[in-house]
């Protein structure tokens, strides 16, 4: 699995699994002299727990980290920042009984049949665990951004309280959108061919676990506009470029893979069962409520990377 690490100057390297004995992010390419602490990444992490709404489990999952090195009395150095979230001692007992059966919309099939391995308590590396680590990351490369400037909020579009409380009392889920709008951006982020600003964002969005679609700008619904209608509109980006206006973009979440309700399955090696959730697993009706600030943290992280490559673009 070679493929851990996101972005070119401003570069991350997550590591980890869920029930292993910690995670964490590497950040190569962060600017020297940036204030930065513990306590900062520790509360965008907050953002990210589950027990923040009403529609999250109430489950207990304080994610605490430290930073490890790269900041030398409260500013960065430019050397990697390491930041390690030691993770809390997790009961596995729950998973034993669906330890042989394929999970209805999650990885365990296709990464047995990749890796022939799987570590199947809490999916390793596969587990939205992981996007702690981005989130860690983002609020760093946030930091950078708010520096020269840009600022970047995402909210959930879609959908609303009245559908979760329906989905929740069926015990089964919703999919949804995240939107995000930064803005303060200068023109010139993005390059014209392989690494358009849209393309780098749409890869890193699509990156994420349970994200089915990206958009940007009016996206999807251009294609009923007539150009008349379409030239008018305001563009975050034109040609992978940034315009200087607003940048604004939709992710789109698939309903949770984990529900209540039993549901056809087959055992790994491919004979009909019934997978049913044990006792005690958590059950969010919607995953998009919690992908808001991962969907924030990947924005930041896209746009501090083109930011920092446009600083020797020309003389
Ligand atoms: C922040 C976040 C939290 C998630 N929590 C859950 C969850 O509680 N239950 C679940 O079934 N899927 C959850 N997911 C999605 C699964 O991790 C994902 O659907 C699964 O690994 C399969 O990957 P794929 O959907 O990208 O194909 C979450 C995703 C994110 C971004």
């Amino acid at each position: 699995m070679a493929t851990n690490s996101f972005g070119n100057i401003f570069r991350i390297t997550t590591f980890g699994e869920s029930h292993g004995k910690a995670i964490g992010v590497v950040i190569d390419g962060c600017p020297a002299g940036l204030e930065l602490s513990d306590d900062e990444i520790n509360a965008a992490l907050a953002l990210r727990a589950p027990g923040n709404s009403p529609f999250t489990s109430k489950r207990k999952e304080p994610d605490v980290g430290e930073i490890l090195s790269g900041v030398f009395e409260g500013k960065t150095t430019g050397s990697p920042i390491c930041f390690l979230i030691r993770n809390q001692d997790h009961n596995s007992a729950h998973y034993e009984p669906i330890k042989d059966l394929v999970r209805p919309g999650h990885a365990n099939s296709t990464y047995i049949q990749k890796y022939g391995v799987f570590d199947y308590r809490g999916g390793g590396r596969a587990s939205a665990r992981e996007t702690a680590c981005r989130v860690a990351a983002g609020a760093v490369a946030k930091k950078v951004l708010a520096h020269y400037c840009v600022s970047i909020t995402a909210c959930l579009k879609q959908p609303t309280e009245d559908q979760l409380t329906h989905v929740m009392a069926e015990g089964d889920s919703l999919g949804g959108i995240i939107e995000f709008v930064a803005e303060g951006l200068p023109c010139g982020l993005g390059d014209p061919v392989y690494e358009k600003l849209e393309a780098n964002l749409a890869c890193a969005m699509l990156s994420l676990p349970a994200t089915k679609g990206f958009e940007i700008d009016a996206g999807f619904s251009c294609v009923s506009m007539k150009g008349s209608e379409h030239n008018k509109l305001p563009s975050g980006t034109l040609g992978g470029i940034s315009t200087g206006k607003p940048l604004i973009g939709r992710v789109a979440c698939k309903p949770t893979s984990s529900i209540k309700i039993p549901q056809a399955t087959t055992t790994l090696e491919g004979k009909p069962a019934t997978f049913v959730l044990p006792e005690g697993s958590r059950h969010d009706p919607c995953v998009a409520i919690r992908a808001v600030p991962v969907v924030e943290a990947m924005a930041a992280l896209v746009l501090v990377d083109a930011l920092l490559l446009n600083r020797c673009v020309r003389l």
